[in-house]
């Protein structure tokens, strides 16, 4: 079964069980574990926050991207295609379309950003490899990284890399080749995360490291923060901005959303917080700012490669795997755009994808922008990288689950996700049930009120 080589979303099947949980912790796993949650993490004061982010990610991620996958299984169209023939098909209010628009653009913009830091990766592997870190202290890693930030025609070239890469793929629907590479290559990634956990445990400041991750201190809990491990939990998952519902429609319907759900939860989860185990420890035994923002894991690990016996090799190969995992990421922020577009343009998979791919880059270019030529423009003291981030995951892709939320719980009989959801138990149900109606858009909600007052 090929979900790729036909670029029409409708017929198509993924063949397994395994091929759908595969593409799903494809989209799932990638820069969100390994950059942004160990930066976020830092940024908002440890512990509090990850029990929070953990919190979420059990009762607000994991049963949101069943009710994501849900939709797009249901409708068998691209998200757009889906909530318009939803919206039809149960005749509800046309508002609910809302839903899939939002989504594909917040993909988009997500996107956008994502590339310049999948950028910084692609770059660190030829930093790393040619041994430029070999030897070399916390303070010449950090000016590394100041240098990157600082060359915007450097940045703007990876980034360009990045993206003409994932532009290849999407285009030529070579999907399945890349899942068939995923099967080896991620639990590759996930052996290098524990080797690094097991330097960083050796070497680094493992008391400090451990206790900022891992010690509750409520006194850290501001509803920021709160907002903050909502999003990362979403973000983290990619729900809320239809990326699993147009994998789900290509998912074939006699299978499991529940166990699904749990499977890429639990391995999304482990790979983030062995991100967290893996820098933490250096961190602090480095003296680095544990607040540093976005650059984070590019101060801290390499200083790690620059002194473990074949770390220059073993840097390297970190990096091509995190642009990897990076590159299945972002397949799935392109797909619901190039889905539409192929479902009523009558346009190949090829030009769509160019065309968006051209749009992402381009906007991608105003973050490059927002660390060097443009960095006094700000708003609320976000430059646009910042401020994108902060946008899609903290408010675009929140309001998308309390939209889908309301929309499964609320708008469709209860009789819809019954029927998608045949295989759990009455007492399953009901929990899953309760959280979609109630939960979800209860949370959501309150955290949104308080943050803006
Ligand atoms: N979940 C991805 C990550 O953690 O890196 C990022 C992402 C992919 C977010 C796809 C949203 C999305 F639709
Ligand atoms: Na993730």
């Amino acid at each position: 079964g090929s979900a790729s080589t036909n670029s029409s979303a409708v017929t198509t099947h993924w063949g397994s069980r395994l091929t759908f949980i595969l593409a799903a912790t494809g989209s799932a796993v990638g820069l969100g574990n390994i950059w942004k949650f160990p930066y976020m993490a830092g940024a908002n004061g440890g512990g509090a926050f990850v029990m929070m982010y953990l919190a979420f990610i059990a009762i607000i991620g994991a049963p949101m991207l069943m009710n994501e996958v849900m939709v797009g299984r249901a409708m068998r169209r691209s998200p757009i295609g889906s909530m318009l023939k939803m919206t039809e098909q149960y005749d509800i209010a046309k508002f609910w379309r809302a839903i899939a628009w939002m989504g594909t653009i917040a993909a988009l913009v997500i996107m956008s950003f994502y590339s310049v830091v999948a950028g910084w990766a692609l770059d660190y592997i030829f930093k790393t490899g040619s041994g430029l870190f070999s030897g070399r202290d916390a303070e010449f890693v950090g000016s590394v990284f100041s240098q990157e930030l600082a060359a915007p025609v450097n940045m703007m070239f990876w980034h360009f890399i990045f993206t003409a890469l994932t532009v290849g793929i999407v285009a030529a629907g070579v999907i399945d080749g890349l899942e068939k590479a995923l099967r080896f290559l991620m639990p590759l990634l996930f052996l290098l995360l524990l080797l690094m956990v097991g330097y960083s445990l050796a070497t680094g400041d493992v008391a400090a490291g451990l206790g900022f991750l891992f010690t509750f201190k409520p006194e850290d809990l501001s509803w920021g923060a709160v907002l903050s491990a909502l999003g990362q939990a979403v973000f983290t998952l990619s729900v809320g901005c239809v990326s699993m519902m147009v994998y789900g429609s290509y998912m074939a319907p006699g299978q499991k959303l529940g166990s699904t759900a749990v499977s890429v939860a639990l391995l999304d989860t482990s790979v983030a917080l062995l991100a967290g185990i893996a820098i933490f420890p250096i961190v602090f035994a480095h003296g680095i700012e544990p607040g540093a923002g976005p650059g984070l894991v590019f101060v801290s690990l390499p200083i790690a490669f620059a002194d473990m016996p074949g770390g220059q090799f073993v840097g390297a190969l970190f990096f091509i795997l995190i642009a990897v995992a990076a590159v299945s990421s972002s397949i799935s922020l392109l797909e619901p755009a190039v889905a539409r577009m192929t479902e009523v343009l009558n346009m190949s998979r090829a030009k769509a994808t160019l065309i968006v791919g051209s749009c992402t880059w381009l906007l991608g270019v105003g973050c490059v922008l927002s660390f060097n030529a443009w960095s006094d423009y700000t708003i609320a003291g976000k430059g646009l990288f910042d401020l994108l981030d902060y946008i899609t995951a903290n408010v675009l892709m929140p309001l998308g689950c309390m939209l889908i939320a309301l929309l499964v719980g609320w708008a469709l009989p209860r009789s819809f996700a019954r029927g998608q959801l045949s295989e759990l138990s009455q007492r399953h149900f009901a929990l899953w049930y309760f959280i979609t109606r109630y939960l979800v858009p209860f949370g959501v909600g309150v955290i949104f009120l308080f943050n803006l007052v």
